[in-house]
């Protein structure tokens, strides 16, 4: 690589399209550490088909997931960009790696169990080992840090598990442990219908989620009509999961403290709260969801940053699957 900067990636599932709390969880922090690192970031596709999806959709989401990592602040110049199915390198890194990986351990990942049990029956076995693509993600690039949202914790201590278990196996330097770097707030944005479970964009209630592509005043519409409490009093406090939220949200958008917040708000109402974070939401949200239409319109452009970024990208995951191959006496496509 050409700068000695330490390597920071990460990616969201183009499965649908994103919210504020994808935003505030992750988008946001990757723009904020993006010129302290050798930035790598990615759509991640394959990891989306282990629900089902249209397939026209998918195409559409996939694209606009790029165009927002853009719009949101993403220098193109700078940063390794691209589309996980332009890498074939991951998915041969993600069968390796499932030879290395223990039924027990996926077995215990809360997404793999949150999803399964929503799917019911004929669980796909790729939503199963899902984790496994997504540490080949991270170990093909000799990763240092990944921001992510609380979520995606338990993922990157996997990733570290597999990692120093083949590392022991087959040499202390084959793989680079990576770190995880979760915000100190915004880390979890809780659905605007139902403030006790976290904001999805896979939500079928489109109420329960603001999306970086929603108008100004579905926004306004739907902070305003976000569930809170009987109460009157504005408090950070367990027992007021809706109230709460906004305050994260704002606290996450203006990066003021949440004692500033609460102590701004004494003897204000609820409405007061919503009005507030609705224009903040607004006023983050306007502008990204311009520049992501407008870079939409220009494939010739996205298509030749992504023709770019995923031939670096396949440049730097080949040499690491050469290393890999060569340690585990598995016979190179060159020999
Ligand atoms: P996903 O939507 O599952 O592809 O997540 C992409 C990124 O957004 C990951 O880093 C997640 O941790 C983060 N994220 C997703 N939903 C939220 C949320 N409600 N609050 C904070 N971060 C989130
Ligand atoms: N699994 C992550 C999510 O659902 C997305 C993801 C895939 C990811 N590969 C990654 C995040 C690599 C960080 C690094 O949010």
């Amino acid at each position: 690589m050409t700068s000695a900067k330490k390597t920071m990636l990460s990616a969201i599932q183009p499965s649908n399209r994103l919210t504020i709390g994808n935003y505030l969880g992750a988008l946001k922090n990757w723009v904020k550490l993006q010129h302290d690192y050798d930035c790598i970031f990615f759509s991640v596709n394959l990891h989306a088909i282990t629900v089902r999806q249209d397939p026209a959709e998918l195409k559409e989401q996939t694209y606009r997931a790029i165009a927002t990592y853009l719009a949101a602040g993403i220098n193109a110049d700078e940063a390794t960009l691209f589309i996980q199915s332009q890498v074939p390198e991951h998915a041969e890194l993600a069968w390796v790696l499932n030879c290395f990986t223990y039924m027990g351990e996926l077995g215990r990942m809360t997404q793999y169990k949150d999803k399964s049990a929503k799917q019911g029956q004929n669980i796909p076995a790729g939503l199963f080992s899902y984790p496994t693509l997504m540490a080949a993600d991270i170990l093909l690039y000799r990763t240092h840090l990944v921001p992510v949202g609380e979520d995606q914790k338990q993922h990157i201590e996997l990733t570290r598990d597999i990692a120093i278990r083949m590392n022991n196996l087959f040499g202390k330097d084959l793989f680079q442990i990576p770190e995880v770097y979760i915000p100190p707030v915004g880390a979890r944005i809780m659905s605007l219908q139902a403030p006790t479970s976290k904001m999805s964009k896979s939500d079928t209630d489109v109420n329960a989620s603001v999306y970086l592509n929603d108008t100004d005043d579905q926004i306004r519409k739907k902070v305003k009509r976000a569930v809170t409490d009987s109460g009157t009093e504005i408090a950070y406090d367990e027992e007021k999961p809706g109230v709460r939220n906004l305050l994260n949200i704002q606290s996450a958008l203006t990066g003021k403290p949440i004692p500033e917040l609460v102590a701004a708000y004494a003897g204000k109402q609820y409405g007061h709260l919503k009005v507030d974070t609705a224009e903040l939401v607004v006023e983050a949200v306007g502008p990204i969801r311009n520049r992501t239409d407008e870079l939409m319109k220009d494939h010739g452009y996205l298509e030749k940053i992504l023709a770019k970024g995923a031939e670096r990208a396949r440049t730097r995951a080949r040499t690491q699957l050469k290393i890999l191959y060569d340690r585990i006496g598995l016979v190179n496509p060159n020999g």
